[in-house]
């Protein structure tokens, strides 16, 4: 049976009992705990732990879900997968264990016929949590299991959670047996290779707070209702009912692995073990990356990016040591594609866009790893030199800093090369350089490490954001912070009165307020807090506002006067000024992002953005450089749009039906199901956003485009001065044009002409001292060469040179002199003066010389003793600098000596 066929018959399932089909969740949700999305569960937290009341009572979805720390696992055994479709079913307070072993069971052992999978029911083994005898009697009164068949197991295997704080409960996991070929008889107990886990059933009952471990957790207590949450592995079913040995052969995966092969000098399958985990692996990657590409993340060196990152490395690498010597990732994303299309389509309708990003990471990759494994040679060679087996940890950390190698791909090359990698010295320096980081973060913004003071502002609902119709509004204190902690009052010492001797970082939450909070890539409003009534001398300036899990406002305060207390009437204004400049930033970025577009067509994809009054810069996925031309259009268009003077519409609809209209979003964002659109000029520019705008686009002002650059692999930078900057940047540039015209003595407009005209002469002027210079060498060394003497059987040229000397120019006339000398023993020394009291000092000795004996290395040396310096090279040519010019008549003396002497 086919995933496709596979996926339809479980939704079915599900929906014919009664359940809500719910889409799967993008991997990225908003939980700064979790990475990726690696349930089906996770989208239904909030309903499970009664926070929000759900649509419906039961829900069923098939959820993309991403698990990488089993990463190394891949491809070695049968059945991990970095990516995995967990089809799922969920019950709010509705069915519970009865239910859920119910609907499981019928699904399973339903036959093919009649719409089930046929499982054979003799095969079906069942685990419960060890004093879940409720479970065991399930089971045997609704599939007859027999109570061999039934394995108790302890919390690390049969209670589960998210292994965060969150909902949990007792779980049966239900398994297949594959047989003997597959492993030892006993159940899953004894081997879960041949019993293969295919079905989790969690009876969600309570809550978990903080833990150590999978069996090492607090039990808050239990949740306001009984839930269901189960999780069906789609890939392992599909393994076992498509009759093939590991997930990765199955149906969505095998096309890849024989795409791979086709280009491989070696096939799948073919009695190498290690090759085949290659192929695993690059057909698991593959559409791992895919997928969390789809959902907006690019690869990167952080979080979610160096995941990715790190997938797409690898796949390259395993496609390397396969022996496929030509670019494999657009292949893979089209094997992607078509095998994934038909259940993801966001993969095909974004697909140019996919395949753009991971094109682009194997390209860059493919570069730094030429130059890194050269570096890593270089590294290598010198720790064996060294007697050493272990790479130092600021090898692998420069391979990961320069040449962006993950620590994993350094230590497998090490691991070919019979070498080991300090990691723990890899660590740490990793570690030092994310604390400079954090540092500067910190340094920059407030830092809230410990939300749980500022939690029950936020389970008490949103602030509400006046500020888009209005500059100054009457609100409430609600809490008032000091370093984090909550205090009761404020006074401008910035003391709170429990205490503490220094005026800390003070936050304000209030229950509405007109000033912006940091997001969406404009930079927050700054503004006043103005006490009112009594406390009516009471002040704080408002630096900075953010957001604290997205709905609570916090503002950054100096309480310059008076004190505020909770409860407090104030009010809170923002700066009319700065905001007018935040405004023009916004919707200037709004213009450029159009007219971006407008030129280079849906491929410049929005990759981030920042903005504040007068400035802004937006960043795009893109290859190349843009052209000057490319550029001019831009900015015309988008100053045209400004002259337009179109009216900036804003208005509140339903997600699908702003994405209908074409209205632009950011990848990787998550919105809600109510999105704000802003529309200037119709359809040039139609974008999710939750910024604040000007009300006609003329009131932006001019834009002028700074320039263009790169950040990144396939990451281009704008940036543009808007308003009142622009014009301040205009007229700067302006006077820079004038004051060269004025040192030029020329018009304006002739600038350009007297430059290239300048630089031309300069042009010639350079070749006309080089010639001289040339010439003047070339007299030097004839004149050189004829005051050479005999001393012996040698010819010597030992002399000062005159004039400051740099010891390239040295080298050069000692080799020219040496030229002129012919084939009998010769000997060139020369001598000069160099700059800032150097002197630099040559030596050369032709071959006939060298077979009397005689060394230049050995003849620098005394030079350099001679004027207080040193020296070296070969025995045909060396050199050396001193510091002592009354030296130099003795080196010269000392020097014919010895050559006497030879
Ligand atoms: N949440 C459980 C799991 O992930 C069942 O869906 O295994």
């Amino acid at each position: 049976m086919q995933t496709h066929e596979i996926r339809k018959r479980f939704l079915e399932h599900f929906v014919n009992a009664g359940h809500t089909e719910v889409p799967s969740a993008s991997v990225i949700l908003d939980d700064p705990n979790l990475l990726f999305v690696n349930a089906g569960m996770v989208q239904f937290v909030p309903f499970f732990l009664g926070q929000r009341t759900p649509p419906y009572d039961t829900a069923t979805s098939i959820q993309k879900c991403i698990r990488t720390p089993d990463i190394d696992e891949v491809g070695i055994t049968t059945r991990h997968n970095t990516f995995f479709q967990m089809a799922g079913n969920f019950s709010f307070g509705d069915y519970f264990k009865r239910g859920a072993i119910e609907l499981a069971w019928s699904l399973l052992t339903t036959s093919v016929d009649e719409g089930g999978y046929g499982f054979d029911p003799e095969r079906l083994w069942a685990t419960v949590y060890y004093d879940d005898d409720e479970a065991i009697g399930l089971w045997q009164e609704i599939a007859g299991l027999p109570a061999e068949r039934i394995q108790r197991r302890g919390m690390a295997d049969n209670y589960w959670s998210m292994g965060i704080p969150g909902p949990c409960g007792p779980c049966s996991e239900i398994y297949y047996d594959r047989g003997p070929d597959y492993g030892v008889e006993g159940g899953p107990e004894a081997n879960e290779d041949r019993y293969i886990e295919i079905w989790n059933l969690v009876f969600m009952q309570n809550e978990r707070g903080e833990g150590t471990s999978k069996d090492d957790f607090e039990i808050l207590g239990p949740l306001p209702r009984k839930n269901i949450d189960t999780g069906m592995g789609v890939e392992r079913i599909a393994c076992l009912l498509q009759n093939v040995d590991n997930v990765y052969e199955t149906d969505l995966m095998r096309p890849t692995i024989d795409a791979v092969a086709a280009l491989a000098p070696r096939g799948y399958s073919q009695g190498n073990a290690a090759d085949d985990v290659r192929y695993r692996v690059i057909a698991d990657h593959s559409r791992t990356a895919a997928i969390i590409i789809g959902d907006g993340v690019t690869p990167g060196n952080e979080g979610r990016g160096y995941v990715l990152r790190r997938l797409l490395r690898r796949i390259i690498r395993a496609a390397k040591l396969l022996g496929v010597d030509q670019p494999i990732m657009a292949t893979l994303m089209v094997c992607v594609r078509d095998a994934m299309g038909p259940s993801y389509p966001e993969l095909v309708a974004d697909f140019d866009r996919i395949s753009r990003i991971a094109v682009a990471e194997e390209t860059a990759f493919n570069r730094t790893l030429a130059a890194g494994s050269k570096l890593f040679a270089d590294a290598a060679e010198a720790t064996r030199a060294a007697g050493k087996s272990e790479l130092p940890g600021a090898q692998a950390f420069a391979l990961h800093d320069t040449y962006g190698f993950p620590i994993e791909l350094t230590c497998e090359m090490a691991a070919e090369a019979g070498l080991q990698v300090d990691e723990l010295g890899f660590r740490e320096l990793m570690a030092e350089q994310r604390n400079r980081a954090k540092a500067d973060a910190a340094a920059r913004k407030h830092a809230h490490a410990d939300l749980s003071a500022y939690r029950e502002l936020v389970d008490s609902g949103p602030t509400e954001f006046t500020g888009f119709t209005e500059l100054s509004t009457q609100a409430r204190i609600l809490g008032i912070f000091v370093d984090g902690k909550r205090v009761p009052v404020v006074s401008h010492t910035g003391r709170p009165e429990s205490g503490g001797d220094a005026p800390g970082r003070v936050e304000i939450v209030l229950d509405r307020t007109p000033l912006y909070a940091e997001s969406g890539g404009q930079i927050a409003d700054i503004g006043a807090i103005l006490g009112t009534g009594s406390s009516a001398t009471a002040r704080a300036a408002v630096t900075d506002v953010q957001k604290i899990a997205k709905t609570l406002f916090t503002h950054r305060v100096n309480v310059e006067s008076g004190e505020f207390v909770e409860g407090d009437t104030v009010t809170a204004e923002v700066d009319a000024e700065w905001r007018r400049g935040a405004t023009q930033g916004h919707s200037g970025t709004h213009m450029v992002h159009a007219a971006l577009r407008e030129v280079l067509g849906p491929g410049a994809v929005q990759a981030g953005s920042l903005n504040r009054p007068g400035y802004l810069r937006f960043d795009f996925n893109w290859q190349g450089a843009l052209s000057d031309d490319q550029r001019t259009r831009i900015e015309e268009i988008a100053n045209e749009a400004v002259q337009a003077d179109h009216q900036v519409n804003t208005f509140v609809t339903e997600l699908d039906k702003a994405k209908a209209m074409g209205a632009m979003a950011l990848f990787g964002e998550a919105y809600p199901d109510q999105v704000r659109v802003v529309e200037i000029g119709g359809p040039f520019s139609l974008e999710l956003c939750g910024g604040t705008h000007v009300h006609n686009s003329a009131q932006i002002g001019p834009i002028s485009l700074l320039g263009e650059s790169s950040v990144g692999s396939g990451v281009r930078r704008v940036e543009a001065y808007v308003g009142l900057e622009s014009f301040k940047h205009l007229s700067r540039e302006r006077a820079l044009m004038a004051g060269l015209a004025s040192s030029l003595k020329v018009p304006s407009e002739e600038v350009p002409a007297r430059v290239a005209t300048l630089v031309d002469k300069l042009k010639s002027a350079e070749k006309e001292l080089e010639r001289l210079r040339l010439a003047g060498a070339r007299a030097a060394a004839a004149g050189a060469a004829a005051g050479a003497q005999t001393v012996g059987r040698v010819k010597l040229v030992a002399q000062r040179v005159d004039g400051p000397m740099s010891a390239g120019d040295l080298r050069s006339l000692v080799g020219s002199v040496k030229s002129q000398l012919g084939a009998d023993p010769a000997v060139i020394a020369l001598i000069a003066e160099g700059d800032g009291g150097s002197v630099p000092f040559v030596v050369a000795v032709n071959p006939a010389a060298a077979d009397l004996g005689l060394s230049a290395n050995d003849l620098v040396k005394a030079i350099g003793s001679a004027v207080d310096g040193r020296g070296g090279g070969k025995p045909d040519l060396a050199q050396g600098s001193g510091r002592n010019a009354a030296g130099i008549d003795a080196a010269l003396a000392g020097l014919r000596a010895e050559i006497a002497r030879s």
